[in-house]
């Protein structure tokens, strides 16, 4: 009996050790979604340069390998995200489990991003921050800074009139204008002087820093306790230096001048809106000012405003560059299209003034070119990165917890339609009742729970710049060089540098941009 029972006790044990060394896991029964053929260790992930313009290479591979594509190796998963299906389903289907933003040690842990509403992990802190940012930045909300950018348009239409060759610089600053001003309502001069070189200059150390796999310590996080000479440390130390300078320093100015509007009654809770701020206030309306007017007055709730406004800030002016940089190389290339907005904006608005955010339902041809803009080379082509928090399996595919997803709105922008050709230029595609084309606003500004905040303060930004400059200029290539649409590989794509001749369309237009301006 003794001896039987010995028996039984070792089966169960080996019988159990060889559960646990061969368990079947899910995995072993699923495979992985499709991708590149991949080597020992080091899998496939290295057979495409994530840090430069992949997302051609990506959309090519669609027609191989499909909706999805896998990556893999060195421990980390990537899956690309090839069309609008795919996004929907994961994305926005099954948004709790593909909000995350991967974790980026150096850019995350070591210059403090992990604190900004873009990077902050999916969960109840991200949610405070999003729940102010939907307030502040709904379509309602934005309408009291219709005023400031139409008036921030006309000042680039000025800028460009003056220095037309340097119009690069002009529509940067005009970008950067309308989000210093709108976020902390300081006056444009101020923005001038102080705070957009700064942020320039904070933006281009973030972006290459939040692009999958830019430092090797993203992908082996002890390597953030190596000596503190090594260059990509001192990187990440400048990194944080800027980034929290470019946080603290205009979030000290506003808070100083509305907290002396308001001396008396401190902030006040989301419940009770600030009678202060609201009916008299000094300070001019902003992000600031609102959420100043609706959060509890301590520490914690002042920490996450310095790090709300700081991250639309950095987050709003890059994206609405390059968006009129495209339009205006897209004018340059197809003349007949300016020709055709013109003319509308001529027949609507009249030569007499300039158009205002109110006129845009009544001008579609021009909203067809705006949106054409976003769909012909959109400003973040492969979006902003996701990671998976929980195995998954879709359409018959494994996706491991952890994985990098990124959804690559180029290729989604530029899904084959039988009549209009996805790399040309074509508004009509979007007026066209035959044939649907899906409008730009359903990819351009991401998706599910992390879709962009600032979406209809960026739409307005952009229309009013576009419809003002067709109403006044006629852009054109430069004689004697041939212009190529040529965009940048980075995580935010722009023209390349390019000429283009900016002219205005008559006297009475130059007029008209003076008048404007006076
Ligand atoms: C043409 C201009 C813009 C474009 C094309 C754009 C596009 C995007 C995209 C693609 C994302 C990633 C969403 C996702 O993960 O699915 C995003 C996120 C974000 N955008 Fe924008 N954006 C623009 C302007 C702005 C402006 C003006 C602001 C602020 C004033 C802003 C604030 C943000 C923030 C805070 C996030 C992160 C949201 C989160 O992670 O929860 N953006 N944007």
């Amino acid at each position: 009996m003794h001896m039987m029972s010995t028996f039984v006790t070792s089966l169960l044990v080996v019988c159990s050790i060889l559960l646990i060394v061969f368990r079947p896991t899910r995995r072993q029964r699923i495979p992985y979604p499709p991708g590149p053929s991949s080597s020992p260790i080091i899998g496939n992930i290295f057979r495409v340069n994530l840090a430069q313009g992949a997302w051609k290479v990506f959309a090519q591979m669609k027609e191989q390998y499909g909706d999805i594509i896998f990556l893999h190796g060195l421990g980390t998963t990537v899956l690309v995200l090839n069309s609008q299906k795919a996004v929907n389903d994961l994305l926005e289907k099954n948004g709790s489990s593909y909000s995350h933003r991967p974790v980026f040690t150096v850019a995350g842990e070591l210059m403090g991003l992990d604190q900004s509403l873009v990077l902050i992990p999916y969960g109840k802190e991200w949610r405070e921050h999003r729940k102010l940012a939907n307030i502040a930045l709904s379509a309602v909300s934005v309408q009291k800074y219709r005023a400031i950018q139409e008036e921030l348009s006309a000042l680039l239409n000025r800028d460009i009139l003056e220095k037309p060759d340097d119009f690069f610089m002009h529509v940067r600053l005009a970008a950067a204008r309308v989000v210093m001003s709108v976020t902390y309502g300081f006056s444009v001069h101020d923005s001038d002087d102080k705070y957009i070189t700064h942020a320039e200059k904070t933006m281009e150390i973030v972006t290459t820093a939040t692009v999958p796999g830019a430092f090797l310590c993203d992908l082996l996080p002890f390597m953030k306790h190596l000596p503190k000479w090594l260059p990509f440390m001192q990187t990440a130390a400048h990194g944080r230096n800027m980034v929290d300078t470019l946080v603290d320093r205009p979030f000290e100015q506003v808070k100083s001048e509305l907290v002396s509007d308001q001396v008396s009654t401190g902030f006040l809770s989301i419940r009770t809106p600030s009678p202060v701020l609201q009916a008299s206030g000094t300070a001019a309306d902003s992000l600031a000012k609102d959420l100043f007017s609706i959060v509890e007055n301590n520490p914690e709730s002042e920490h996450r405003i310095k790090w709300i406004l700081g991250t639309m800030y950095g987050a709003g002016g890059e994206a609405t560059y390059a968006t009129v940089l495209t339009f205006i190389m897209a004018m340059a290339l197809y003349p007949e299209k300016q020709m055709k907005a013109q003319q509308e904006i001529d027949s609507v608005v009249g030569t007499e003034r300039m158009p205002t955010i109110a006129d845009l339902p009544n001008l579609p041809y021009v909203k067809a070119v705006i949106k054409e803009t976003m769909r012909w080379n959109p400003a973040f082509p492969l979006g902003v990165a996701r990671r998976s928090s929980e195995d998954h399996v879709y359409e018959g595919y494994f996706i491991p917890k952890g994985t990098i997803v990124m959804p690559n709105i180029w290729a989604i922008a530029s899904e084959p339609n039988p009549k209009y050709h996805s790399r040309e230029f074509i508004p009509e595609r979007f007026m066209d009742p035959l044939i649907t084309t899906v409008d730009p606003s359903s990819y351009a500004f991401g998706f599910g729970r992390r879709y962009c905040p600032g979406r209809f303060l960026a739409e307005n930004s952009v229309s009013i710049m576009i419809s003002t400059m067709l109403a006044v200029f006629n852009i054109s290539p430069s004689p004697n060089q041939k212009l190529e649409p040529d965009f940048s590989q980075n995580m935010i794509s722009y023209p390349k540098p390019f000429n283009c001749k900016i002219a205005p369309r008559s006297e009475n237009s130059a007029k008209l941009i003076l008048q404007r301006t006076d």
